[in-house]
């Protein structure tokens, strides 16, 4: 079964929503942060701390390679993973990719009260939050299907989701079917 991939900013939404995807779906969910923090051992502040962002982007990649390979996943991304071409292009190719996105404000009040994320430690998160916004669009832009969550609740989001898969998923069969077809004149 081909995998149901989110990507998004971080306060997105994409692990709670991913979470539940996988719920309603019968598929397994799975973090991409936690397997990095398994693999190397520790927390992604500390990893960012210790080893420096260069090191977490190749692990990221690692994982995004090999989570790619699998199937019938619901894969939370990490916000950055887009910023590497490669990632979005293999994950895409293992199942329908999807960006949660969101207003600067919005993912600003979803975020401000947490801490364990490295790249927002700073004094004034919601200028960090607009600048890496405007910095990442066009890697964000490279996903097939978006979702904007600033005014849904997280429910609408899941039944958002869905019916992209859905929609998806008729696509592919459809391609598939076409193939087949094709292939047997070919022969
Ligand atoms: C990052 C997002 C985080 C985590 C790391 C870097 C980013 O994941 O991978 O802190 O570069 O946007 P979430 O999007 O799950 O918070």
């Amino acid at each position: 079964m081909e995998n149901v991939v989110l990507f998004g900013f971080m306060g997105a939404g994409k692990t709670v929503v991913g979470k539940e995807v996988a719920r309603k779906l019968c598929m397994e969910f799975v973090d991409m942060d936690d397997i990095i923090e398994e693999k190397e051992g520790c927390s992604i502040s500390e990893i960012f701390a210790e080893k420096g962002e260069k090191h977490f982007r190749e692990v990221e990649s690692e994982a995004a390679r090999s989570l790619s390979r699998r199937e019938g996943l619901v894969i939370a991304t990490g916000g950055g993973v887009v910023l590497d071409r490669k990632n979005v292009d293999a994950l895409q190719l293992s199942g329908a990719g999807i960006c949660l996105t969101a207003s600067p404000e919005v993912i600003y009040e979803r975020v401000k009260n947490e801490s364990h994320r490295p790249l927002l430690l700073t004094d004034n998160p919601l200028k960090r939050i607009r600048s890496l916004l405007r910095y990442r669009a066009p890697f964000y832009a490279k996903v097939k299907y978006r979702i904007d969550t600033s005014d849904l609740p997280a429910e609408s989001v899941v039944e958002n989701i869905l019916g992209i898969v859905k929609k998806d998923r008729e696509i592919s069969a459809a391609t598939r079917s076409r193939g087949g077809e094709n292939a047997d004149l070919k022969s």
